[in-house]
């Protein structure tokens, strides 16, 4: 069976269908997936009731997994889901939604605002892939916004200004402005902020993209209200409705995104009953700080610097 690839109109994402998830990754199937990714960033596979297994196993054919360790302040005694898997659901570990003033609640709170999975790692996540187990009763969909086509709305003069700004990306900075506070010393540590381009290149592509997350808290070498404020700006202008595409879950849907390339939030949900969305990441390769401007507009075509 040829999987099928059919665009989600009017936006940039796609729906795959011909597939099951929980069957062995054939080589073909592999090189559409990762085509159909490079064009669309944003994939929706319907009734796929995956194990967490088989969901490691999917995600393991687009590299190597990232794990949780350094991505949020739940203790690895607390963890619900095994190693290798990403919960990002509001239960705690007897399967019951989390007390208001949970401090973990308080933290996935930030999934509400707009980001790009682990860019506050020095080596960020290529792509996510979340399962919806138990989707929200009420609410919960998740927005995905195309920074490529973002990035290339804007005017020549913005393109030339942020060209090679270099950004400061920490859970400190996207906890801090929600108003979470109390970070341990070990937490501190651990969130320490790291420098990513504010401009990307697709490896394979070519395309620019902006790489905004709500973990930026500053640009290197310009003041701070000054790169918050160009930070927000460029946000605002990136997350119009034109640019995003919002996906309603159904049970058993997965949606795999890639990060270089798009934006996330959660909206509001109904948090008294149980929503239940476990997350894999694809690992990325290397630094985007690494990654050499030069490549012009002009050329697109393989890249590894990215
Ligand atoms: C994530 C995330 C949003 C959601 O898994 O990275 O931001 O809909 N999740 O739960
Ligand atoms: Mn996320």
């Amino acid at each position: 069976m040829t999987i099928t690839i059919r665009p989600i109109d009017p936006s940039f994402a796609a729906e795959v269908s011909d597939i099951d998830l929980r069957a062995p990754l054939t080589a073909p199937a592999v090189a559409a997936i990762e085509a159909a990714m490079d064009r669309y960033a944003v994939l929706v596979f319907h009734d796929q009731p995956v194990t967490d297994e088989q969901q490691m196993a999917f995600t393991l054919g687009f590299g190597s997994i990232e794990h949780a360790q350094g991505g949020n302040i739940t203790r690895a005694d607390e963890y619900r889901l095994q190693d290798g898997m990403i919960d990002v659901s509001n239960l705690d570990q007897s399967g019951r939604p989390f007390d208001r003033n949970d401090r973990r609640r308080m933290f996935n709170l930030g999934n509400r605002l707009w980001h790009s999975d682990s860019s506050y790692r020095a080596v960020p996540a290529r792509y996510s892939l979340l399962s919806a187990r138990t989707p929200a009763g009420r609410g919960g969909d998740t927005e995905f916004a195309d920074m490529r086509a973002a990035y290339e709305a804007l005017d020549d003069e913005m393109r030339a200004l942020i060209e090679d700004l270099v950004c400061e990306h920490s859970l400190l900075y996207s906890r801090g402005s929600m108003g979470f506070s109390g970070f341990s010393e070990a937490e501190r540590e651990a969130f320490r902020p790291v420098r990513q381009r504010l401009v990307r290149v697709h490896p394979v592509t070519g395309r620019r993209s902006l790489y905004l997350s709500s973990h930026i808290g500053t640009i290197v070498g310009w003041p701070v209200p000054e790169a918050r404020d160009l930070v927000r700006d460029l946000t605002e202008h990136a997350t119009q409705r034109r640019f995003v595409y919002a996906h309603r879950w159904r049970h058993y849907d997965l949606v795999m995104w890639d990060n270089r390339q798009t934006m996330h939030r959660v909206r509001r949900f109904d948090e008294s009953q149980p929503r239940d969305m476990r997350r894999t990441t694809v690992a990325g390769d290397a630094m985007t700080v690494a990654q050499e401007q030069v490549l012009s507009r002009e050329v697109p075509g393989g890249r590894d610097g990215q």
